[in-house]
């Protein structure tokens, strides 16, 4: 079958399973060209919430597949490459999770999604890259332990004086933007706008002109007049800029930065998990109600 069959399979199958296809900013353009919703965490885990279709298959890591399983337990949820993990989510571990509780049993937990369900389940409110200010603000408690992501956990620091206990995880891809780069890059095309995610570094942040979620920088760089943009994230997302902005040009923060779980989805993956319902997600009752209860707060908070 050439790529073209197989999109048309891929087109038929969704149909008949009445499956809807949900992809995350970063993934290939092939698989982002087939999605029914193309977005961030936050855009994405509200259509799963809401969705009507009885299959949701999710382009993404891990993490995203099992949010979108436990707000909607009732949905089949497939995650079409087994292997597709994100390296920051298993960077905190519910033991340690639970000593560090125990440490602070004055503080709330708020976890970054990029997170396994057993460390949700452990959470009192989730968030995501959109929404990690206003959720820290907007809960009540003075005292918050902030995990896994520390990048996101100082960028959200800048506007609280809440007292912030960070986690040490970061992510890998986002780690390695660095402010050489920004220089350069300003150099090299001065009327360009910087735009980074809070992943990033605090130094790299500092030089950035402004700091979104994926979902944020396509909303801003459709809004914003300039022409240029230097994007500070995952390499996919300049696919996506560029479908929504095909006036503007868009040039990647120094080296492209890929991902290689995002990466991992490749057509075939999607046609196979159409056709042979794979890999799907399943997850303890006890676990999914308790994390669903974290997600459900951060909805609520926003
Ligand atoms: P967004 O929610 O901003 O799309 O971020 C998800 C992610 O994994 C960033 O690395
Ligand atoms: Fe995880 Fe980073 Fe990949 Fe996002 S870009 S999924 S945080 S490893």
């Amino acid at each position: 079958m050439d790529n073209q069959q197989m999109i048309q399979e891929i087109l038929r199958l969704k149909k008949e399973k009445n499956a809807v296809i949900l992809v995350h900013n970063y993934q290939r353009k092939e698989i982002q060209d087939l999605a029914d919703h193309l977005g961030d965490s936050l855009g994405l885990s509200r259509i799963a919430s809401k969705t009507e279709a009885d299959v949701i298959i999710f382009c993404g890591v891990k993490f995203m597949a099992e949010t979108a399983k436990i707000l909607s337990p009732d949905k089949k949820v497939l995650l079409p490459q087994q292997a597709a993990g994100c390296p920051m989510a298993e960077m905190a571990g519910v033991q340690d999770l639970k000593a560090l509780k125990n440490q602070h049993q004055d503080a709330m937990v708020i976890t970054y999604v990029n997170s396994t369900a057993e460390v949700k389940a452990e959470t009192d409110v989730c968030c995501t890259s959109a929404n990690a200010v206003t959720v820290v603000k907007n809960v009540k408690a003075d005292k918050i332990i902030f995990a896994p992501d520390k990048n996101l956990a100082a960028y959200v620091q800048r506007f609280t004086e809440k007292e912030i206990i960070p986690w040490d995880g970061y992510c890998y891809v986002h780690e390695k933007f660095t402010p050489e780069e920004i220089t350069k890059a300003k150099a090299a095309y001065p009327n360009a706008v910087v735009i980074v995610h809070p992943e990033c570094p605090p130094d790299v942040i500092d030089m950035a002109d402004e700091v979104f979620s994926t979902s944020g920088m396509v909303t801003f760089t459709r809004q914003n007049e300039a022409s240029e943009f230097l994007v500070g994230t995952e390499e996919g997302m300049l696919y996506r800029l560029k479908k929504e902005s095909p006036e503007k040009t868009f040039f990647s923060l120094g080296t492209a930065k890929m991902c290689r779980g995002m990466k991992m989805t490749h057509l075939e993956d999607l046609y196979q998990s159409l056709l042979k319902e794979q890999f799907e997600i399943t997850l303890p009752e006890d676990i999914m109600t308790r994390a669903r209860g974290a997600l459900e707060r951060m909805l609520y908070y926003v």
